[in-house]
């Protein structure tokens, strides 16, 4: 089994270099494929209520023997449920869900700024996090504009920022924004969802030359930039091979080489998309 380092963030908490995602996996594929991660060694799992599969995640924590202190559960607030009272209340049931007296990261899950509430299920989760029911608080798909509201309104940045972020959206300016501020970057869809990112020549000349898979080239990538990756696979050889990426080193050319201009998002532009 591989052991794998932490960062510390903000909060003084560790969290995982690397982590297991678990969209678009239901209940009984999340089950068998969390707990096979969790037997490999994966640390750091990432569900959401709008994955529909919260109950399948806790139940592989549950039956894994892996102490839980040692993991790190993270899901997500869904947009229909913003709102101060919404977001305490959708917190409980997906606290119920997993089966868990606490929750290690909670996330929002999109800013919804037309929706205009994400303030207030901010000041939420800082009561969460005041009353030990969540470990750390952060969100995901938040803009620089939206994290400095936050910030100028509650006096409380989050611990993390989950955005979509590969060698074709590498996010040069929003990193930089949160090394500033001392935010973790997460990095969604980090394979480009395994589609032509894998297949692309720069990929593949820079995973050659190290001996590596193309995956590896491009987790590494994300680990070497400081940002963590949370690669989805419910392949168990996959998940190992995703795991085993601490090993090599890429040179500053090909950290370089990997970040594939022009930048190109495969999933939505937080300003505009609405997922509730
Ligand atoms: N916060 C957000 O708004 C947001 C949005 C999207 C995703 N996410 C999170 O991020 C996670 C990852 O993103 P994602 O699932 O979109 O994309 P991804 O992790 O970039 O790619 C997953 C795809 O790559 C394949 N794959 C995995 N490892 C591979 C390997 N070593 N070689 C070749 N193919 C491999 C997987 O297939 P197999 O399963 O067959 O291996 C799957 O088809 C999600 O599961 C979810 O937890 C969050």
């Amino acid at each position: 089994m591989i052991g794998i380092p932490a960062h510390t963030l903000n909060d003084g908490t560790p969290l995982p270099a690397i982590g297991l995602g678990t969209w678009p996996m239901d209940d009984t594929e999340a089950e068998r494929a969390v707990r096979d991660a969790l037997g490999v060694g994966y640390r750091l799992i990432d569900t959401a209520v709008n994955y529909r599969n919260e109950t399948g995640v806790g139940r592989a924590i549950a039956g894994s023997g892996v102490p839980r202190e040692e993991i790190v559960v993270t899901t997500k607030l869904p947009g229909r449920h913003h709102g101060y009272e919404e977001t305490l209340a959708s917190f409980e049931e997906s606290r119920r869900r997993l089966g868990l007296d606490r929750v290690d990261l909670y996330l929002i899950h999109w800013p919804l700024p037309r929706v205009g509430k994400y303030v207030e299920s901010w000041k939420a989760m800082i009561k969460l996090r005041e009353d030990g029911l969540v470990r750390s608080i952060g969100v995901s798909n938040f803009t620089r504009e939206h994290i400095e509201r936050l910030e100028k309104e509650t006096g409380v940045l989050p611990a993390v920022n989950q955005v979509e972020m590969h060698p074709l959206f590498p996010q040069r300016e929003l990193r930089a924004f949160h090394a500033d501020k001392g935010i973790r970057t997460e990095s969604w869809s980090p394979l480009g969802r395994g589609s032509r990112l894998l297949a692309d020549p720069a990929v593949l000349g820079v995973a050659g030359a190290l001996g590596v898979t193309p995956a590896q080239a491009v987790l590494r990538w994300h680990t070497q930039l400081g940002a963590v990756p949370v690669p989805k696979s419910s392949d168990p050889a996959r998940q190992r091979e995703n795991l085993d990426v601490l090993g090599f080193e890429l040179a500053p050319a090909q950290l370089e080489t990997l970040a594939l201009d022009p930048p190109q998002r495969l999933g939505g532009d937080p300003e505009t998309h609405e997922e509730f």
